[in-house]
């Protein structure tokens, strides 16, 4: 099998077995509680969410067993899988607890991911890699973070990157106690994959129950949006050219908003002349991973990135086309697995053939540009190139 064909998973999470525990030992979210389901049998529940709806998720092995992983990918084709540890992290720990456990969940995932297969067709990569975890919580002195930074670069080789909340050290990520952490990742080159736990106020969904729906399909993305906007009014991006982020669920609504939020910062007299760059072009210095279910959307947030990299503004047709070829290099596939499961159906999960289908069908796309978001990008990206 070439490299050019490999299908890579960015966005794919596990509980590991130790984290897993400490859900279990807790009697408040985030936890994990077994009870009797309506049938008589005996289940376990995943409660994360604030006010989380429905009693919670079916939770099991298919979050920590790494069989259950790698049944998947196969059953999906899927050849490599950038593994994160799902929401909510270590943000409710305090701190000493959190550097503690960082460090031995970050261990865990090295086995987890060496210990794991190889890609048959290239033995020098493996199947499984990871991003980590940093003890990112309220009274986090910065050279402890920084100081974990440099030593999850060291130690382990399989993980690639860190995946982080939106809350920082509890002020959000323009917080400048986050600059040393800023500074730390950009010298490592890790790429920080930013997702969402936390949504905005459950106020905003009413009180009809529409089970997971408004937190998860508008929550989620709301909450990645306002994060890295702030993130980039901060100027954190213009400091720290080299960070290399990568956004869950296609970036949320900023592709949507950028140009809207670049006039805003315009006409307004607190921000006019504080970036260095139109609100756009920090859109370009980004990645986005595929997880929109629909072709429209990737080709629009591939064309709004594109563009906003300067390749397309020219407007001639060769710019236009370099700017798209741009914007398409800079998103990668992703599942989210194991949350949204078929409901009942076996065979394929329908959250990945939607996702696969999607990247099919953009119109704009050639297949060099497909093959790249199926997996050639991660690979370049990660550092996995041959
Ligand atoms: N629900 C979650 O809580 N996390 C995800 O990553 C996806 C769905
Ligand atoms: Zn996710």
């Amino acid at each position: 099998m070439s490299l050019r064909k490999l299908l890579v998973d960015v966005h794919t999470h596990l509980y590991l077995p130790r984290y897993a525990s400490v859900l279990r030992s807790r009697s408040n979210a985030p936890r994990i509680l077994t009870r009797n389901s309506p049938s008589g049998q005996s289940e376990d529940r995943l409660l994360i969410l604030d006010d989380e709806p429905s009693g919670g998720r079916p939770v099991g092995p298919q979050y920590w067993d790494r069989d259950e992983k790698l049944k998947f990918m196969d059953q999906h084709g899927i050849d490599i899988s950038f593994v994160s540890s799902a929401n909510p992290w270590l943000d409710f720990l305090p701190f000493p607890e959190a550097q503690e456990l960082a460090q031995q969940l970050n261990a865990d995932l090295e086995s987890y991911c060496s210990g794991g297969p190889s890609v048959v067709s290239a033995v020098e990569l493996k199947r499984l890699y990871g991003f980590g975890l940093l003890p990112l919580v309220p009274g986090a002195p910065s050279e402890a973070l920084s100081e974990a930074v440099s030593q999850l670069a060291r130690q382990h080789p399989h993980i690639r990157g860190i995946i982080i909340s939106t809350q920082g050290v509890g002020e959000g990520l323009d917080d400048p106690a986050l600059e040393p952490l800023w500074a730390s990742l950009a010298e490592t080159g890790l790429v920080v994959f930013l997702h969402p736990h936390y949504g905005v106020s459950a106020q905003a969904w009413g009180t009809r129950d529409n089970g997971h729906v408004l937190p998860l399909a508008l929550g989620f993305p709301f909450e990645t949006t306002t994060a890295i906007t702030r993130l980039i009014l901060a100027g954190v991006l213009d400091r720290h050219p080299n960070l290399r982020l990568l956004l869950a669920h296609s970036g949320g609504a900023l592709p949507q908003l950028s140009s809207r939020l670049a006039s805003c910062i315009e006409h307004d007299p607190v921000l006019a002349g504080r970036l260095a760059h139109d609100a756009r072009w920090y859109l370009g210095r980004m990645w986005f991973d595929a997880v929109a279910y629909g072709a429209a959307e990737l080709g629009f947030v591939s064309e709004t990135v594109g563009r906003a990299s300067g390749c397309g503004q020219g407007g001639g047709t060769a710019d236009v086309r370099r700017g798209r070829k741009e914007g398409a290099s800079r998103m990668l596939f992703g599942t989210d697995h194991p949350f949204f499961p078929p409901l009942g159906e076996a065979g394929k999960w329908r959250s990945v053939v939607e996702n696969l289908e999607a990247i099919e069908r953009v119109d704009q796309w050639s297949e060099e540009d497909k093959e790249g978001v199926r997996g050639r990008n991660a690979l370049t990206l990660f550092g996995l190139s041959p």
